[in-house]
């Protein structure tokens, strides 16, 4: 996240009158810049993926959640049937950047979510992304999953 993005944010919620909004710098993997235990839902749109470590990024968002049954995220992402994060060689930082291979499995993505902390976890909805040559013969689904803080 640039500091142009958040002063884009800034402006755009200044010119259109969202005052109820508030825009913090920080990095999800290493600290959100939120208090623990004060937030009721975290809601995350295919940035996860694009972590390096994923359990970390969301023992970080379980931390902030309110505890028992309160606090929630709802989130979408990609994930893959055949990973490469673990070989860096094989990594195209292009298609990182594109969310495809940072990509877990959904096994593994769902397994990364439960060592975060979180005990419930469904998966709301899931759809084809894309497959074929342009991702090596991989199949990317994008998923939409629910996880509740105890
Ligand atoms: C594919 S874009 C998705 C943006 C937005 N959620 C959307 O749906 O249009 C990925 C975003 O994740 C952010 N991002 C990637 N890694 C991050 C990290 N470790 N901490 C915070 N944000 C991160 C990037 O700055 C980028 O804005």
């Amino acid at each position: 996240m640039t500091d142009e993005m958040l002063e884009k944010a800034r402006k755009n919620a200044a010119d259109n009158g969202y005052t109820s909004v508030e825009f913090r710098k920080g990095d999800v993997e290493e600290r959100i810049p939120v208090e623990e235990n004060s937030v009721d839902v975290v809601i995350s749109n295919c940035v996860i993926n694009l972590t390096t470590d994923k359990v970390k990024t969301f023992r970080e968002i379980y931390r902030i959640l309110k505890p028992n049954g309160i606090g929630r995220m709802v989130i979408s992402d990609l994930v893959t049937d055949k990973q490469i994060a673990e070989d860096i060689s094989l990594i195209d930082p292009d298609k990182w950047c594109s969310c495809i291979d940072g990509a877990l499995t959904k096994e593994n993505y769902i397994d990364s979510i439960k060592n975060g902390g979180f005990d419930i976890v469904e998966v709301l909805d899931e759809k084809l992304y894309t497959e074929g040559d342009q991702v090596e013969n991989r199949k990317i689904t994008s998923l939409v999953i629910k996880a509740v803080k105890q």
